[in-house]
């Protein structure tokens, strides 16, 4: 596999986009670069060290931080785990603290510029299946190949809803319905790199498909577009 080769993977909430990614890099042998894990790791420390959303300096800082020291580990199986420093912060990200925060922390430009360094920084290693909402569109855009995952939103919230009850998280369907419709407005309506189809993206909606299928099928199109 070449330098600097790129798969881009982005979609809205729940779309299946982490699920794929993590089985395609891990299937394919290349890094994964999982953005909405390094978005949430800058709001788990933001929130750490009671920093408010318009003090900007301090958010930057905190994004440089997190751009330099955290590691994406990829386990044996498609296990992965978020390494900040030495300090493994993989379930912390996924609180509904850092759930209900991560999307007006990642609409700050200053903070999505340290991360979008980062994130090509990332690249420059090897081969990488980048997932978020602007791989394909802002960070990436020459990627080898780019993915649109979506899905209809009932059956989003019903994929997120078992995911956190399979967690033993307390949450209500409505709940999950309301967290889901924020998320998708803020993340679309924002400025600096709304979430959008990237040109040249492939767009697969994944309401009726299997995540193996979902798989196979981005398989079929890197080995057509010759790109792994
Ligand atoms: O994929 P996720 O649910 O873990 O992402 C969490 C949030 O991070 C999402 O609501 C918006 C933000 N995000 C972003 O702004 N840009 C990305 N490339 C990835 C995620």
């Amino acid at each position: 596999m070449s330098k600097g080769f790129v798969i881009t993977i982005d979609g809205p909430a729940a779309s299946g986009k982490s699920t794929v990614a993590r089985r395609l890099a891990y299937e394919m042998g290349l890094q994964l670069l999982d953005s909405g894990a390094m978005y949430r790791a800058v709001t788990l420390l933001t929130l750490e060290r009671g920093i408010g959303i318009s003090e900007i300096e301090k958010l930057a800082s905190v994004a440089e931080l997190i751009g330099n020291n955290l590691r994406i580990v990829m386990e044996k199986g498609d296990r992965v785990r978020i390494l900040f420093g030495s300090r493994d912060i993989t379930e912390e990200i996924r609180s509904a603290d850092v759930g209900k925060f991560v999307s007006p922390v990642s609409a700050v430009p200053e903070v999505r510029a340290q991360m979008v360094r980062a994130q090509r920084n990332m690249a420059l290693a090897g081969g990488v299946v980048a997932e978020g909402r602007d791989m394909g569109s802002t960070v990436f855009p020459d990627a080898c190949v780019k993915i649109f995952l979506d899905a209809l939103k009932q059956e989003r919230v019903r994929r997120r809803y078992i995911e956190l009850i399979e967690k033993s998280k307390d949450v209500t369907i409505e709940e999950v319905e309301k967290e889901i419709e924020m998320r998708d407005s803020i993340d679309s309506s924002r400025s600096a790199s709304p979430l959008r189809i990237p040109d040249g993206a492939i767009i697969i909606d994944t309401t009726n498909m299997t995540v193996e299928e979902v798989i196979s099928s981005i398989k079929q199109i890197c080995a057509n577009k010759g790109c792994g």
